[in-house]
This record gives C-alpha cells, sequence and structure tokens, in this order.
C-alpha cells in the first residue's frame, strides 16, 4: 500500500474529506506550517500521527524547508498531498519530489492561480468556476492537471458562496486524484498532460447561465 504525507496550514476540511474517503492508502502523517491548525487535530482524533513544523520559527524559506523535507521524509512518503497548505515551497524542495507532489487549488487553472480567486473570478465575471488537483511543480500553481471540476457562478454569489460551492467539489476531486494515484493510473506525459486510463468525463456539459426554453 503507498504512504501518503498531508501537508496542511489550517480548517483542515480537505483532509478530512482525504481521511472520510477511506482511500487504500496509508496516512503515515499529517504535518502542519502552523501549529494551531485545526486538521492536527482532526488528524490525531482519527489515529493519524500528527505535528507542526512551525514556519515562525525559522529564519529563511530554505530552513524551514530543510526542517520540513526532514520530517516529510523520516516517513518515507510515496505521496505528498498538500490540503490548504499556504507556504510558498522554494524550488529545491519541490524538486526534491518530482511527480510526488500534488496540491488541490480552487479555480480551474490556469485560470486565477495565487490567492483569493473566488474574490477574482467574480470581479472578472467568469460564469464557471471550480477547482483543480495537480501536480507540484516549481511555477506556482501550474503543474500537471489531474483532475478539475467546474460549478456554476450564479448571479447573487458573494466569494463565500462561491466558496463554499467550489470546496464542495474539492472535496469530491481530490480523494479521487489521491486514489488513482494509489491505483498507479496516472501518468505524465512528456508536454505535461496527465491521463487516467479508464477515466471518462460526465455529460452533458455544464453551461452557465442556462435559460429552459
Ligand atoms: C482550499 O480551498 C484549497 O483549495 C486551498 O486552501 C483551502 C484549504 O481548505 N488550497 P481546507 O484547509 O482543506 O479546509
Amino acid at each position: 500500500m503507498k504512504k501518503i504525507v498531508v501537508l496542511i496550514s489550517g480548517r483542515g476540511s480537505n483532509l478530512r474529506a482525504i481521511l472520510d474517503a477511506a482511500l487504500p492508502v496509508e496516512i503515515a502523517a499529517v504535518i502542519s506550517s502552523n501549529p494551531a491548525a485545526a486538521g492536527l487535530e482532526t488528524a490525531r482524533r482519527r489515529g493519524v500521527v500528527a505535528e507542526a513544523v512551525d514556519h515562525r520559527g525559522f529564519s529563511s524559506r530554505e530552513a524551514f524547508d530543510d526542517a520540513l523535507a526532514a520530517r516529510i521524509d523520516h516517513f518515507t512518503p510515496d505521496l505528498i498531498v498538500l490540503a490548504g497548505f499556504l507556504r510558498i515551497l522554494t524550488d529545491g524542495f519541490v524538486q526534491r519530489y518530482p511527480a510526488r507532489m500534488i496540491n488541490i487549488h480552487p479555480s480551474l487553472l490556469p485560470a486565477f492561480p495565487g490567492l483569493d480567486t473566488h474574490r477574482r473570478a467574480l470581479a472578472e465575471g467568469v460564469k464557471i468556476h471550480g477547482c483543480t488537483a495537480h501536480f507540484v511543480t516549481p511555477r506556482l500553481d501550474h503543474g500537471p492537471v489531474i483532475v478539475q471540476a467546474a460549478v456554476p457562478v450564479l448571479p447573487d454569489d458573494t466569494p463565500e458562496t462561491l466558496a463554499s460551492r467550489v470546496l464542495a467539489q474539492e472535496h469530491i476531486i481530490y480523494p479521487q486524484a489521491i486514489r488513482w494515484f494509489a491505483e498507479d493510473r496516472l501518468s505524465i506525459a512528456p508536454d505535461g498532460g496527465v491521463t487516467v486510463p479508464g477515466a471518462t468525463a460526465v455529460l452533458p456539459a455544464l453551461l452557465s447561465p442556462w435559460e429552459i426554453q
């Protein structure tokens, strides 16, 4: 069975979805950059080893990443799962885990990389928004896409209502991406395209807005 380490910084709702999904993986540890992260308690309640590497205790990004990598490597994971991990990682750290680190991002990448995605989506007036599970590469929020889920943007949406519609989809696609990894079904082509043999899209397309005539 493949081993994963989950990195968090806060609330941990994606972590909870991963735990609830009863995936065919061993969750070797949950590591938080923030000792007060609610997700640490969630993990401990489920009997998962949970610890913090407090980013405030380090004078540079490199020093923090070295300490974090040492803790991760202690658990010898096959996959590192970023689940609301709010630190920007150094290139050296990312290159340590090629095709072995994934992230969940709250937008349809490559649209809206970075922070504050829901407010920015509303400001741009897009009618469809969503989330992306992707492999992590040194370029922030640009690695090979594994799976995406789209949701409509509704006329009365606020950043909060839109975020909660997207988050519900994150909780579906992220465990799915980890399951595919566990089953050895993800392959990354040289051009960066990810294929999942046997997986197909749900049709028809999502149209937004739409009106029944
Ligand atoms: C999620 O929206 C995720 O896409 C982003 O950070 C948020 C983390 O939420 N990377 P949670 O801690 O999993 O509840």
